[in-house]
């Protein structure tokens, strides 16, 4: 933590913004907890194993699942023989298309408020194959071995006809799409004719390959049906949207669907509603049993999509100085019909530079595979990846510094909106990264080595969307001890949400950490909120920050006439050391404990919706970030290892600056993987994913992992709730591009498909 800047720069962001009207009524006064490292407060519970997860709980007469992948991507299903599994020992049902239960399609994620479904395709309806991997059969059995056995005797056929393919022009057909719902297409000026006529160009295509999801924890649940009503245990990101999108599913009421999700071991975009919480709940209704459907690593791969691949064209047209003429950005990735993300790899063109012209445009491709999905940062990942490495294209291509180059070209305005930023301090975070990272000292290409180890820096920018999601509540508790338990509808996958808004509870209730609870991760709790978009920090606290004065409020009203604080309106008053206190005279004071004994109440209770997110309206408002990295390449080998990479952000307010660090530092390693190793072997003749495990599919390891420092302008975004903007899914963005940056600076090779094998440097 000594890299972090733990003690805020400015006075607190917060007390700056205004959910509803009128000044914030925290008392300025009292401070401390926000910008303080705190620890993980769940994290005690998670090193002790006391922390359950979705495949730890039980049910009275629970049955365990095992699941039947198909083996082709297209065509029907010829024979289904199930009559040795439903034979074998402990088998308590086999379900297949001819007895499953008829469910509606999961509405797909982002098609509306609570809609989470990884994909539209009804699952296990008809004898139709969509994707290699489909589920074909679900066998249920008193043990998880029994039930794993006879899904081995079920005997399935296939005609197939040919699937549809990336790159194959006759079965590919590209067509527009939006982009996250933003239009396909940015257009400012004539961006190719701009090109045409430039001093200086790069204009070249990169390419990324598919992704897989490995959380640690890989996917379950734990199903039953009582009383017509469903209860999940589940590892969700989003624990109203599955149960809305459920309830969706099997045409039952939204609150006949309880979704608890306490602890998630990692999520990353992949604990969405995919088939294995319909098929639990099919079979479960079925059988009239509760059931456990626990996916092997491999069931993860064929059941839960990931990052799809991309074709990207970056183009950029400059002056003699460097000032940007064109910058064009587009390109083509792989989708299916039945679910909604182009990755959305244009959206860094779209704010990051200062350009004459502009065009960023997008197409997808329909194969038939499982359907792709958020993988963090989708779009910006990779996008950055391609729009970075051709920024340091250019550099080399007109002399000029790289980092001097981004500098020139920083935008004053949105350059696709015309909006203002509502903060940007990209320029400061290259300075501050610049010098702690040493960047003064990089050669030129070939002009450092130890023995046969080729030495290079290189640097990229990092970016990433400011979100906040609409349908925020949160409740507030305080009780007679002077103990407040908040309870929202969120999700924790381990980044330290539960932490972080208890000490935005505790500072602003006046309150110690040790006398706050927040309960999360059920659906019955208040709001709507997902683990996702880098969005739910500030979320969540909007909606913390409008309960805070609502119970504010509530606590005036039960102080009455014989109270210090009589006579003075709610905007009046603050909380200070467990009690209300006038702002204006915080002498005067009175205690929570106090407030509560007179008015002979126990507790009082509050929920209050969040202000609408209307900040993102009139303004720009993104995080940025300068990512710098050494890398090592081996000149008889073509092996790269990164010695160190150096990250300064500027994600707004840093909360909790112990949190946020893991955070910044998680996403670089996921970056560093991105660029060197994670790859998702796609065999397109057959749409068989060739390499579902850990062992084949390759993440950095503790050894591939260097000395990472992050550091931040912890300069609040005075439109952000609390100041503060995610950290989440930035540190993954630029890496890829940097350590390619670095190889080039290395080697003088420009290697333009990810990831950077040996076999592509050398
Ligand atoms: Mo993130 S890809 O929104 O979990």
């Amino acid at each position: 933590m000594s890299d972090a800047q733990s003690q805020p720069a400015v006075p607190v962001a917060h007390e700056g913004w205004t959910p509803a009207t009128g000044p914030d009524p925290v008392l300025r006064a009292r401070r401390g907890l926000i910008g303080a490292p705190v620890s993980r407060l769940d994290g005690r519970l998670k090193v002790l194993g006391e922390a359950r997860f979705a495949a730890e709980y039980v049910f009275e007469g629970m049955v365990y699942a095992a699941l039947r992948y198909a083996t082709i991507a297209r065509g029907r299903i010829s024979t289904l023989d199930t009559r040795a599994a439903e034979a074998a020992a402990g088998v308590v049902l086999v379900m297949t298309y001819r007895n499953a239960p008829r469910i509606r399609p999961a509405p797909a994620f982002l098609t509306g408020p609570k809609a989470f479904g990884g994909s539209t395709l009804p699952i296990m309806q008809d004898d139709s194959i969509h994707w290699n991997g489909e589920p074909v059969a679900v066998v249920l059995a008193a043990t998880q071995e029994q039930a794993d056995h006879a899904a081995s005797l079920i005997e399935v056929a296939y005609s197939s006809s040919a699937p549809r393919t990336f790159g194959d022009a006759e079965s590919d057909p590209r067509r527009p799409d939006h982009v996250l719902f933003r239009p396909t297409t940015v257009a400012v000026g004539d961006a190719e004719a701009a090109l045409a006529g430039a001093p200086h160009s790069v204009d070249v295509v990169y390419r990324t390959p598919r992704h897989n999801h490995n959380a640690i924890e890989p996917h379950a649940v734990t199903v039953a049906w009582t009383e017509g009503d469903l209860v999940v245990h589940d590892s969700s990101q989003a624990v109203k949207p599955h149960a809305w999108t459920l309830a969706q599913v099997f045409g039952i009421d939204e609150d006949q669907v309880h979704v608890s999700s306490p602890h998630v071991g990692g999520g990353f975009g992949g604990k969405t509603v995919w088939s294995h919480h319909v098929l639990a709940a099919a079979a479960a209704k079925l059988a009239g049993r509760a059931v456990r459907l626990t996916l092997s690593r491999e069931g993860v791969y064929r059941l839960v999509g990931g990052r799809t691949n991309t074709e990207q064209r970056v183009a950029i047209g400059a002056e003699d100085d460097g000032c940007f003429t064109a910058l064009i950005h587009t390109g083509v990735s792989a989708i299916t019909p039945y679910n909604v993300l182009a990755e959305p790899f244009t959206l860094p063109a779209r704010i990051m530079y200062a350009t004459g012209t502009l065009k960023a445009d997008q197409l997808v491709a329909d194969v038939d595979m499982l359907s792709n999905s958020f993988m963090r940062a989708p779009g910006e990942a990779v996008g950055t990846f391609a729009l970075e490495s051709a920024i340091d294209e250019l550099a080399v291509e007109l002399g000029l510094d790289p980092i001097e180059l981004r500098i020139r070209n920083e935008p004053e305005k949105d350059p696709s909106t015309g909006l203002p930023f509502s903060s940007r301090q990209l320029v400061a975070a290259w300075r501050a990264g610049a010098a702690r990272f040493g960047w003064a000292r990089r050669k030129r290409p070939g002009e450092s080595r130890e023995g046969e180890w080729l030495i290079g820096m290189g640097c990229a920018s990092a970016t990433y969307p400011h979100q906040r999601f609409p349908g925020a509540r949160a409740g507030i508790t305080l009780d007679r001890t002077g103990h407040a338990t908040v309870r929202v509808a969120a999700g924790d996958m381990g980044m330290g949400t539960s932490t972080t808004q208890t000490i935005i509870t505790a500072e602003r209730l006046g309150l110690p950490l040790d006398q706050v609870t927040v309960a999360y991760g059920d659906s019955s709790f208040p709001g709507t909120f997902q683990a996702g978009a880098s969005a739910q920090t500030v979320t969540i606290a909007a909606a913390v920050i409008a309960a805070q004065r609502e119970l504010v409020a509530q606590l005036l009203k039960l102080a009455g006439e014989e109270s210090l604080l009589a006579g003075l309106t709610a905007d009046e008053i603050g909380c200070r050391d467990e009690g209300l206190c006038e702002l204006a005279d915080p002498s005067r004071w009175e205690s929570y404990v106090r407030i509560l004994e007179r008015a002979g109440h126990d507790e009082v209770s509050v929920v209050a919706s969040a202000a609408d997110p209307d900040e993102m309206k009139a303004h720009s408002m993104h995080s940025f970030g300068a990512v710098f990295c050494e890398v090592r390449v081996n000149e008889v080998t073509g092996e790269t290892r990164v010695d160190r990479v150096v990250g300064s952000y500027d994600c707004g307010r840093i909360l909790n600056p112990k949190t946020a660090a893991s955070q910044l530092r998680g996403g670089i390693i996921m970056g560093i993987g991105l660029a060197l190793m994670e790859e998702t072997a796609f065999d397109e003749r057959t749409g068989r994913i060739m390499n579902p495990s850990l062992t084949e599919y390759h993440l950095p390891v503790h050894l591939d992992v260097p000395r990472i420092e992050v550091s931040w302008t912890d300069v609040p975004d005075p439109l952000a709730p609390a100041g503060a903007r995610g950290v989440g899914e930035i540190g993954i963005t630029g890496v890829a591009a940097a350590i390619a940056n670095a190889i080039h600076n290395a080697t003088g090779r420009r290697v333009r498909n990810l990831p950077i094998t040996l076999d592509k440097v050398l």
